[in-house]
């Protein structure tokens, strides 16, 4: 039996990396990074609990998606770099090539979670997914989830649900 792969792109300190694969002991997850720090600081989570279901791979999640060693289950994509200044807004990291490369290595009805604070990025992702024309978007057409029940908080989110800022919840489907 094929034990589910979840993916998390852009993990930062690794905490709802390391809390995901401790409640879900019969999956197993990959974490990509691009900073070395966040890489050190959940390599040493990953000694503490003794985590034996998380692989880790260091670089742009561009490159590494397509070389995932089999179909992946679930991507978790949170809080990804908002680049807010309007003409940094190209190094935003969802654009419809890499939905397409997030597409090809889902397996037959995986997920894609993605979450952000930013209103135009969750608009733009938003269409981006919506426009591929292979996914279902499960809150429905152009529609977010404003709360996701039972969900592990990510270190960003933590601070973000503390001082009330409104966070966009995307959830996709491959159809
Ligand atoms: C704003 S932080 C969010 C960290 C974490 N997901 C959270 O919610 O606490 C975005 C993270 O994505 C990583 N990142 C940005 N672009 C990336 C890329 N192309 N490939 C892999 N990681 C990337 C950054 O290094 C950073 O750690």
């Amino acid at each position: 039996m094929v034990r589910p792969l979840k993916v998390e792109i852009g993990f930062g300190s690794g905490d709802f990396l390391i809390e995901m694969a401790r409640n879900e002991p019969e999956c197993d997850f990959i974490g990509i990074e691009i900073y070395r720090p966040g890489i050190k600081k959940l390599l040493h989570k990953v000694e503490t609990f003794g985590t034996r279901n998380i692989q880790i791979i260091c670089g742009d999640a561009k490159e590494i998606i397509p070389s995932l060693p089999g179909k992946v289950s679930e991507f978790f994509i949170n809080f990804p770099d908002p680049w807010p200044k309007r003409r940094h807004r190209k190094r935003r990291l969802i654009k419809p090539p890499v939905v397409d490369l997030i597409h090809k290595s889902l397996a037959p009805g995986g997920r894609v979670a993605l979450a952000t604070d930013i209103a135009d990025y969750a608009g733009e992702m938003l269409c981006y997914f919506e426009a591929h024309g292979s996914f279902r978007n499960v809150a429905g057409r152009m529609n977010f989830f404003s709360r996701i029940e039972g969900r592990v908080p990510t270190k960003y989110e933590k601070k973000y649900l503390t001082q009330g800022i409104r966070i966009y919840y995307l959830l996709f489907e491959a159809v």
